[in-house]
């Protein structure tokens, strides 16, 4: 009885590897999925995607800044990516007197494009399987001298592919390091911004629609990448001039039928999909719902300061876009792995991988141990991994005054080494930090979070990871009077008296602010962490990284006549499925596109997060749609069954023909469990229809000019 239940579920786990999960290797679409992707009703090849030879689909791609992808939309350089991902860029140029933010930003010429210190657009060069050269002189060697072993192969392999300086080399495992692939990047370093619709289109349903369909944000934003005469990457320089690409997207005017054939190509960030049960158990029942808890709290404080300060309301509002982004996605993972049973499907694959080794006697000996090893340090990890994020969350990432409490140096040894003009570098540097924490600070929120807080991690986290002495420092600030007074007290709650002790930063100031009460506590929290917590804690995880390394040879091996993707690791992957709606629940079907007709049902001018421009009202009821429209109505955005994560914002959405439809930007809530387990019938991403995009520079902003530049296209 039991062996067919296993059965069962072992199969019900192999179908539900659909078509559409994976995201793919670009060099190996040829081998494993152009068949299916033609099928789906791909008309482009293998090479039209990625090739060495000709200009290619991947030409037009890019990493943009530090976690997003963007595309190429004109020979003249022009970038298309989502406003999230340009947020900051976008904020840096926006003041009281000149609010980008609210009011949107759009160069009417080159002349008035904004050049951004520090962002870069990357091009990936080429990518090849290094596998061999990083394995070379590796056998029989284990631990530390096979690990430096194969540092010494990477950093040549990386050295040599760089060519001086011309390309950005990285090679990066796969597969958990049973695969090596070398990228190298061309590196362009002055990216100008062209344009961002306001907040009231760009991020239109804020946090409250954020991961859910439908959906109306007009999530994006349009830089240019400049190079130098030569058409070469280069620094900032008025003189430079737009970079011509080898490849740019045409942008289809055609409209998006259901059952499409879609494709994302991009930089998908972190996924997880061949985790043991033990694993998922632990994000399931203890990792997610700790975080969750502790950002409720997190995000309540937040909320009941920006309702009552319009302010606070600005200063916390990206803290609390940041906070909240992961907060729901984790708990949409939740629901999505129990709805999975996800658990239990990994069990039976691991019953199914037992039968498997079991075959014969040299498999059973090498992969025997698999199962049981992840057992124990799963066992092992469970306290540390509490603790590791209670930390986390409360001490480096929630209670601010903490975060200013680090930036100080903690002994005066390294001072004491530096010479004057370091000491000077130090304290401007010190100043500029200091000044920009405070322009986002506010001390009542903090004090409320400084309390809630700490009460948590002393309630919830066992007395083992929060030892006598620091329980009888934390007992100190039970008191909420008491911590006002400590808050009084304290240098690192009063701007000007810090900003006094930075400008004659010596020695002697980094002993007083020691003796400061907050500064002490932070760092009897921060050095008890560091010793007992996050050692064991990343040394279990090494061992769960060699464990999952042979387990996941092992299931390359078992599985060896289906295709299997590497997780995603932030390199270029192509993902495919079809345009389709959904069924979140009983009775409710979602259809697959959204309108503007939306966008004014949801418009509230009581709600901040339901604003519409008085010119985009203005156009709605005037009809004004231009070309942009589709049976009376403007789309606006839409979904398809594409395995997509983070960092797969910002990715062009392309057609059967290799046209630029629409623009990625998030997944909706029910799926978001794909970073671990892809469900086809719940795992939707979401993408802007381009013609939206297209509406809204043309019609919204009258910057026609910039569609003038791209290639319109129309069958
Ligand atoms: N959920 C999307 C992603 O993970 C968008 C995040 C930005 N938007 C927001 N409202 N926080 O990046
Ligand atoms: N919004 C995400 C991003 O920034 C995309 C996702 O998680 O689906 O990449």
């Amino acid at each position: 009885m039991r062996k067919l239940f296993l059965f069962f579920i072992v199969a019900v786990f192999s179908l539900s590897l659909s078509a559409k999960e994976g995201m793919w290797i670009p060099t190996l679409l040829e081998k494993y999925n152009i068949e299916e992707m033609q099928e789906m009703g791909f008309r482009l090849t293998a090479e039209d995607v990625y090739s060495v030879n000709q200009n290619s689909l991947k030409d037009a791609v890019v990493i943009f800044g530090r976690g997003c992808t963007g595309e190429m939309i004109s020979d003249q350089g022009l970038l298309l990516t989502n406003h999230h991902c340009g947020f900051s860029n976008i904020q840096s140029h926006s003041s009281v007197e000149q609010d980008y933010l609210s009011d949107g930003f759009w160069a009417m010429s080159q002349e008035e494009e904004l050049p951004n210190p520090g962002l870069t657009a990357k091009f990936l060069d080429r990518m090849v399987d290094v596998s061999d050269s990083v394995f070379a002189g590796t056998s029989g060697l284990e631990g530390d001298s096979l690990q430096a072993k194969l540092n010494e192969n990477i950093s040549r392999i990386q050295r040599e592919a760089a060519e001086d300086g011309k390309f950005e080399a990285v090679v990066k495992p796969l597969f958990y390091g049973n695969q090596y692939f070398l990228y190298t990047y061309l590196v362009f370093q002055d990216v100008r911004l062209v344009g961002a619709p306001p907040q009231a289109i760009g991020k239109f349903g804020g946090d409250t629609d954020n991961w859910m369909w439908p959906r109306h944000t007009g999530d994006f934003s349009i830089f240019r990448v400049y190079a130098n005469q030569d058409n070469e990457p280069a620094a900032y320089a008025t003189d430079n001039v737009p970079y011509r690409p080898k490849k740019w997207l045409p942008i289809s005017l055609d409209g998006i039928q259901p059952n499409d054939f879609m494709m994302l190509m991009g930089y998908p960030g972190t996924t997880q999909q061949y985790l043991p049960s033990h694993a998922v158990e632990l994000i399931k029942n203890q990792s997610n719902p700790d975080r969750i808890k502790i950002r409720t709290t997190i995000l309540d404080i937040f909320s009941k300061h920006m309702a009552a300060n319009p302010k606070v309301r600005i200063q916390y509002a990206s803290k609390y876009a940041r906070t909240s982004n992961s907060w729901k996605r984790w708990k949409g993972e939740i629901r999505g792995l129990d709805r999975l049973q996800a658990v239990e499907q990994k069990m039976a694959f691991e019953a199914d991988f037992e039968v498997w080794y079991m075959q014969n006697d040299t498999l059973e000996e090498t992969y025997s141990p698999v199962l049981p090893q992840f057992e124990k340090l799963y066992v092992d990890l469970q306290p540390y991994d509490k603790a590791y994020h209670y930390y986390q969350e409360i001490v480096f990432k929630g209670i601010e005054i903490f975060k200013l409490a680090d930036f100080f140096p903690r002994n005066d040894r390294g001072w004491n080494r530096m010479d004057e003009d370091h000491h000077e570098l130090v304290r401007k540097a010190l100043a500029i930090k200091v000044t920009e924490y405070f322009d986002d600070y506010d001390q009542e929120t903090d004090q409320e979070l400084f309390v809630e807080l700490l009460r948590m991690l002393r309630n919830d986290l066992d007395e083992s990871f929060l030892p006598e002495e620091l329980m009888q420092m934390l007992s100190r600030f039970e008191d909420e009077k008491l911590i006002r007074k400590v808050y009084a007290k304290s240098v690192l709650a009063d701007p000007e008296k810090l900003q006094q002790i930075i400008s004659e930063f010596d020695g002697k100031s980094i002993a007083k602010l020691q003796k400061d009460p907050i500064v002490e506590l932070f760092q009897a929290l921060k050095g008890y962490y560091q010793r007992n917590i996050e050692l064991v804690h990343q040394g279990i995880q090494e061992n769960i990284k060699t464990v999952q390394q042979k387990y996941m040879k092992g299931i390359m091996l078992m599985e060896k006549n289906f295709q299997l993707y590497p997780d995603a690791n932030f390199t270029l992957r192509v993902a495919y499925g079809k345009v389709e709606g959904y069924q979140p629940r009983d009775g409710v079907n979602y259809r697959y596109y959204t309108t503007l007709e939306g966008v004014m049902e949801k418009y509230d001018p009581e709600v901040p997060d339901y604003q519409v421009p008085e010119r985009l009202r203005h156009l709605y009821h005037a009809g004004d749609f231009g070309e942009y429209e589709s049976d009376g109505e403007v789309p606006v955005a839409y979904i398809a069954s594409i395995h997509s994560t983070g960092g797969n914002s910002g990715s062009p959405a392309i057609n059967a023909r290799g046209q630029l439809v629409g623009l990625n930007f998030d997944r909706c809530w029910e799926g978001t469990m794909s970073d671990i387990m892809f469900d086809p019938d719940q795992c939707r991403n979401i993408m802007l229809d381009v013609r939206y995009i297209l509406f809204i520079i043309d019609k919204f902003a009258g910057a026609g000019y910039l569609i003038d530049e791209m290639e319109l296209v129309s069958e």
